[in-house]
């Protein structure tokens, strides 16, 4: 029986991605000057020629004051047209579809979550959220002089600081627009600014944007209603979204924010989940990890078998929202896992991350009929922690050795050197 992995799908827009297997966004902390480079494009040359039908590139700042990593691609300035900014980011639109795969490029602000040493803004200034409430990492002491360290307290941001950030935004996607990108997706999760506005525990404004969960969402449906008036009609514009947990009592409100991003028009939803805070995005949660124990892998045996992280969620959101197009992102090793998601209707999208930064052309393996299932999969060991991390704040740890491991194996794609999975956990 052919792949369903091999079916093209076509957004709301009108963009064909030609099969169903997606290069997750990953930083890949390559952007010295936090411009495009010959490294970034070196690493995407590789998965250009991957075989994937999309390619999310990791995180690109909107503001060069409030970056995630001091190695992002990111916006320095307004843009207003200008030739010298679309010649700087075309070349890296064009290796990226060199050989045809529709590029959507991730634009995010890290609001609270931009790090001390992250962006242009100094060392001692404050970051900008929402509400004032600084991250937490735990009560302990370690715990609360690492999170005093790595981050500045954030300041309640003005309208004239959301105006702001609306309008970084809209200039972002509108650059990458004209340098050939094939859409943007919002990093609407992970605990980054516009997951702040969605998030109860970090909005509590009250004025119109926040109070109520329309309230707090009026700060991404206004991103998303402005790009769509700067960016052509074909134009892609995608959220990265965080899932809830059902038996939460913030279930209901999370799905009245997707019926407001459905009905303002987003071409397609990503789902994954976790912030700095509690790190399930990949793969690990605090919340059942015993003291002094390294952070725990969350996958009951049920989702286990399943590979995916946030399935169940997924499955929901599709039973109330059967048109939205849906990624879902963390936890794909195989293409049993990867085709039983889209069989069951879960997903239309695959997003795959940590096997991308190992096998940059993963998708070709996946979807050679000629590979039986067994070789078509690539389980990936947890990254081992050394023995000075266990007195380091648990929250952060699991989840911090994943992403350095796996930017470091980006760096050697864009080296051209030999990549490794983790060979012990
Ligand atoms: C090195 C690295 C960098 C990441 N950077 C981003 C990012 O910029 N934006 C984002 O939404 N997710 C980022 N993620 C999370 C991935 O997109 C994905 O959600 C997560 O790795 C789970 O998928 P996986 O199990 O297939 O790796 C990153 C993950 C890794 C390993």
């Amino acid at each position: 029986m052919p792949s369903p992995l091999a079916d093209p799908v076509q957004l709301p827009c009108g963009l064909v991605l030609p099969n169903r297997l997606s290069k997750a966004a990953m930083a890949e902390l390559l952007a010295k000057t936090n411009q495009p480079n010959k490294p970034l494009s070196e690493a995407y040359s590789q998965w250009a020629q991957g075989g994937w039908g999309s390619i999310l590139t990791g995180n690109v700042q909107v503001d060069v004051n409030h970056l995630g990593s001091p190695y992002d691609p990111a916006l320095h300035q307004e843009y207003k047209g200008e030739a010298s900014l679309i010649a700087q980011w075309k070349p890296y639109a064009d290796v990226c579809q060199k050989h045809g795969t529709p590029t959507i490029v991730q634009i995010c602000h890290p609001g609270r979550q931009s790090f001390r040493i992250a962006g242009y803004r100094g060392m001692f200034a404050s970051t900008i959220a929402p509400s004032a409430i600084p991250i937490s990492l735990g009560s302990g002491l370690i715990e609360r002089l690492v999170s005093c360290v790595a981050w500045t307290a954030p300041r309640e941001m003005t309208k004239g600081d959301i105006e702001r950030v609306i309008r970084q935004f809209v200039d972002t996607a509108r650059l990458m627009a004209d340098a050939g990108f094939s859409g943007v997706e919002l990093h609407g999760a992970h605990g980054y600014l516009i997951d702040q506005f969605l998030s109860g525990k970090t909005n509590i404004r009250n004025d119109e944007y926040g109070g109520t969960p329309e309230k707090r969402a009026r700060f991404v449906l206004e991103i998303l209603t402005e790009i769509r008036k700067a960016v052509p009609a074909t134009f892609a514009i995608g959220i990265k979204l965080n899932s809830a947990d059902h038996s939460s009592a913030t279930f209901e409100e999370t799905m009245t924010q997707i019926k407001l991003l459905v009905n303002a028009g987003i071409d397609f939803m990503e789902i994954s989940g976790g912030t700095y805070e509690d790190p399930s995005m990949m793969g690990y949660s605090t919340s059942t990890s015993t003291p002094n124990s390294n952070t725990t892998p969350i996958k009951s045996e049920r989702t286990a078998a399943r590979e995916a992280f946030f399935l169940e969620f997924a499955k929901e959101v599709r039973a109330r929202f059967p048109g939205l197009v849906l990624m879902l992102t963390g936890g794909f090793r195989s293409r049993v896992g990867a085709e039983s998601a889209i069989r069951d209707g879960a997903c239309d999208l695959v997003g795959i991350g940590r096997p991308a930064a190992i096998e940059p052309g993963f998708p070709l393996r996946l979807l050679d009929e000629s590979v039986g299932d067994e070789e078509a999969r690539l389980p990936l060991n947890k990254v081992p922690a050394p023995f000075y991390t266990r007195w380091l704040p648990k929250n952060i740890i699991g989840a911090g050795l994943e992403t350095t491991y796996y930017s470091g194996q980006i760096s050697r794609l864009a080296r051209g050197l030999a990549t490794f999975a983790p060979t012990w956990s």
